[in-house]
């Protein structure tokens, strides 16, 4: 297989997927308890990270805009990106005219915008070369620009049992860190987005959702935890 693989396959499968009758949010984010619950974990963490607003901010594959929201909220002035047709289109039905769409790949799109904020959440390892994505960011970002990266953990215990064509593209937090590292990103932080498995158990869904505010609010970085972060935060100023 040629090297952008990973870009081609979730391109195909986010053109295709069926969510039967849903939008990719309902069936992603908001079908059930437990992917609500895994949500609310992802809501909590970016929200701790989103200390500013009204700003200019590129949103990088920005799926239905679910996540969007919450920079609207904050107004900012939002370019979204993303390389499938059909999520830009369930975007324009969730957003409407609230922000501007870009349909294109990341790493090949030419962009002329400076921006203050660079936000993807859940989008970066469908991308191949991690190091040009984060060179990218860091060039687009205004000084003092911050970048807020979602994305899931090879670590989490379950994801041998995933599919492994979507998933191979998954980036340890210490390489990602290292990336933004010699990118030029200063004070690089990485807090947990999601801290164990969906689960059925409501008892359990509330244990995770405790257990991930605690950790981010005690900033604590628990190496043996790790296995069971399903997925993890980073964020990094351009100083
Ligand atoms: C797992 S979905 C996440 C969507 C949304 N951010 C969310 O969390 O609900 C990944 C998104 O990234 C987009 N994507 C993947 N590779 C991309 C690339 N190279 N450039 C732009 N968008 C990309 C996909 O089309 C898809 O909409």
């Amino acid at each position: 297989m040629k090297k952008s693989s990973i870009t081609e396959i979730a391109k195909r499968t986010y053109n295709s997927k069926d969510y039967g009758n849903r939008s990719y949010s309902e069936w992603k984010w908001l079908r059930k308890p437990h992917t609500k619950s895994i949500y609310n974990q992802t809501k909590f963490s970016i929200e701790s990270t989103l200390d500013r607003k009204g700003l200019n901010c590129l949103e990088i594959g920005i799926g239905d805009g679910i996540w969007t929201e919450l920079l609207l909220k904050r107004e900012f002035n939002v370019d979204g990106i993303d390389i499938s047709t059909r999520m830009l289109d369930m975007a324009k039905e969730r957003l409407g005219n609230r922000i501007n769409y870009i349909l294109a790949d990341f790493n090949e799109v030419i962009l002329k915008n400076k921006y203050d904020l660079i936000y993807s959440i859940r989008c970066i390892e469908y991308i191949d070369d991690k190091k040009k994505a984060i060179n990218k960011i860091y060039n687009l970002l205004n000084h003092s620009g911050k970048v807020i990266i979602v994305t899931k953990n090879p670590s989490f215990i379950a994801i041998k049992w995933q599919d492994r064509d979507m998933h191979k593209g998954q980036i340890y937090s210490k390489d990602l860190k290292i990336l933004m590292h010699e990118a030029g990103f200063k004070d690089i932080k990485v807090i947990p987005a999601v801290f164990g498995k969906g689960i059925h158990f409501a008892f359990i869904r509330k244990f995770n959702e405790t257990i991930l505010k605690k950790l981010i609010k005690t900033k604590k970085d628990i190496f043996v935890l790790n296995p069971l972060i399903e997925s993890y935060l980073i964020i990094g100023e351009k100083k």
